[in-house]
């Protein structure tokens, strides 16, 4: 693909999106992944909107797979479905992963965790041998991190410390709290997450690595080389693929 490709259109309508065009976007991007549940057994899902398309759109399939979700909204969306799972934990490798992204950039790189479920999208995703990616157009960035703070699930006891070390280099840092509380939303892993604005400047794999190196971070929400086929769903209702795989 090249670079022009990938450069968002623009809406017809004075920059409105329209929510039906998202919807018409992401259905069509989901049509497009069946083909690769053919040939899985055990499949991964991610969590979100995208993934409850996804699920909808997938359902006749799906029910014959082995199922394992990524979160507990995705259990319980899996489920009001009819759709039957297993625990991550009576798995340890998967066929296929499918999951959306917040943001996405030309070089496949992503920001994760609108939803707060990084960690396990990153576990779920780090053992597939497919990981599919679903996104509509308007989640295509020049670079990430661009619109979306990074998430960055921290350790609760930690959050202080935490912040003071990731504010030290330059970040902003936001704890994510539900509508008018000061309790910090609480994770399905127990962790509590932290928004981060990056330096302009830095890299993203720069934001992945310094991450990384502060205890008490249990995982944020850089993917870099997670996405093997990204599925791109044009608010037209057209479909791009774009292989990523080595
Ligand atoms: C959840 C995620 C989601 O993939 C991301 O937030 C996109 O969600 P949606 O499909 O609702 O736009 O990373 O942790």
């Amino acid at each position: 693909m090249t670079s022009t490709q990938f450069i968002l259109s623009r809406s017809p309508v004075m920059g409105i999106w329209l929510s039906e065009e998202v919807d018409v976007a992401r259905r069509s991007a989901s049509t497009r992944v069946l083909e690769y549940l053919d040939a899985a057994e055990v499949v991964g899902l991610g969590t979100g909107s995208t993934i409850g398309v996804f699920l909808k759109t997938a359902y006749d399939k799906l029910a014959r797979k082995t199922l394992v979700a990524s979160s507990i909204d995705t259990v319980l969306t899996a489920r009001s479905l009819g759709l039957k799972l297993v625990e991550p934990l009576a798995v340890d490798s998967l066929d296929l992963y499918v999951d959306s992204a917040d943001e996405v950039d030309p070089l496949g790189r992503m920001v994760k965790g609108g939803g707060g479920a990084m960690t396990m999208e990153k576990v779920l995703a780090s053992a597939a041998k497919l990981r599919v990616f679903i996104v509509d157009e308007l989640k295509l960035v020049p670079r990430i991190p661009h619109r979306s703070p990074v998430p960055v699930e921290v350790v609760p006891q930690a959050i202080s410390i935490v912040r003071k070390k990731i504010e030290s280099a330059g970040f902003m840092c936001r704890l994510r709290v539900p509508g008018g509380k000061r309790t910090p939303v609480i994770t399905d892993i127990g962790g509590a997450i932290v928004d981060v604005e990056p330096p302009k400047q830095w890299e993203p794999e720069d934001i992945a690595k310094f991450l990384e190196s502060v205890p008490g971070v249990i995982e944020h929400g850089i993917f870099v080389n997670y996405v093997d086929i990204l599925v791109i769903g044009r608010l037209s209702g057209r479909v791009e693929v774009v292989s990523y795989r080595r």
